[in-house]
């Protein structure tokens, strides 16, 4: 991608999108927003809020909250800039469905690979994500996938809190064990991993009882992403239990779902860390400056 002529954002976007554009030189003037309005019925509108210069484009848009909706008024947007010609990269950062990647249960739909086809069809160059719950999906996604990661810069959030050989890095799950061996290296840390299962009709979570090396030290639970927080919840109960003086959690992606910051606190949680893929006041890592590495031409 040789010049990048404007960046496309979604007014609930715009702190990561004028930040990005301030890191690569592009002008505010060439920041173009995507309003949506809708009809009485429910259905919506897009359209741009001034001509888009010609020259590639990078769309940025947080999908959650509101992710359908927002997946509608994306599609608009990626069949205008398509229509036009244009050569769009697409940032999403909490790529909403990732999860749904495998037919689970029979006769699901694997709904991140849906989102992938749509991308496809409207010619997107390339998406991209951070901390993606599961790397693989690139393989099948149908565009191209560049996954960002956010652990360097966590890490560097708790670093400036905790002492290294005081800390115990969990991984409340075998899916989040690499991701979390790598935040362990990157504070200096011993790492450890539970073993969750999860009730695929009722989405209920348990997590295998484990002795582990928690006492007198601050636990330190890695993942993704927290939705409901009974991942994380699970995991402290286990770190308590084993003496751990102090918990924390973190993660790229807090959606912290249904009161989950309340919840974490009562079962003991002493802070959460997270980035502002998500926007809440746990947003401690600014995402920007990452993303504005990865979509600078040659990179
Ligand atoms: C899935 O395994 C993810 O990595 C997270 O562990 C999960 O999404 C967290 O969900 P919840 O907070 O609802 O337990």
């Amino acid at each position: 991608m040789p010049s990048i002529s404007s960046i496309i954002y979604d007014a609930d976007s715009y702190d990561i999108a004028v930040s990005v554009s301030k890191d690569l030189g592009i002008k505010e003037n060439n920041m173009v927003e995507m309003i949506r309005t809708a009809w009485a019925d429910g259905e919506f509108k897009m359209r741009f809020s001034k001509a888009v210069e010609s020259g590639d484009t990078i769309l940025i848009m947080r999908l959650y909250p509101n992710v359908n909706d927002n997946i509608v008024k994306l599609m608009f947007a990626l069949k205008k800039l398509n229509d036009m010609g244009k050569r769009t990269k697409v940032v999403i950062p909490y790529l909403a469905y990732a999860r749904q990647d495998k037919e689970f249960l029979q006769g699901e739909v694997a709904s991140v690979y849906v989102l992938g086809d749509m991308l496809a069809h409207y010619g997107v160059e390339e998406l991209i994500v951070m901390d993606v719950h599961n790397q693989a999906i690139g393989d099948k996604l149908g565009v191209k996938l560049r996954n960002v990661s956010a652990i360097g810069s966590l890490a560097g959030e708790l670093k400036a809190s905790a002492s290294a050989e005081n800390t115990l890095v969990i991984s409340p799950d075998e899916g989040s064990i690499e991701r979390s061996k790598a935040f362990a290296e990157a504070i200096g840390a011993k790492y450890t991993f539970l073993e969750k299962h999860r009730d695929r009709i009722t989405g209920d979570i348990t997590t295998d009882n484990k002795e582990i090396d928690a006492g007198g030290k601050e636990a330190v639970i890695f993942d993704d992403m927290i939705a409901t927080g009974g991942t994380i919840i699970n995991a402290a109960k286990i770190a308590k239990a084993n003496g751990a003086s102090k918990v924390i959690a973190v993660c790229t992606h807090a959606l912290l779902l249904n009161s989950a910051a309340e919840k974490l606190k009562s079962a003991g949680i002493d802070d959460i860390i997270a980035t502002n893929s998500i926007r809440n006041g746990f947003a401690k890592v600014d995402i920007s400056h990452l993303i504005a590495d990865a979509l600078r031409p040659g990179s």
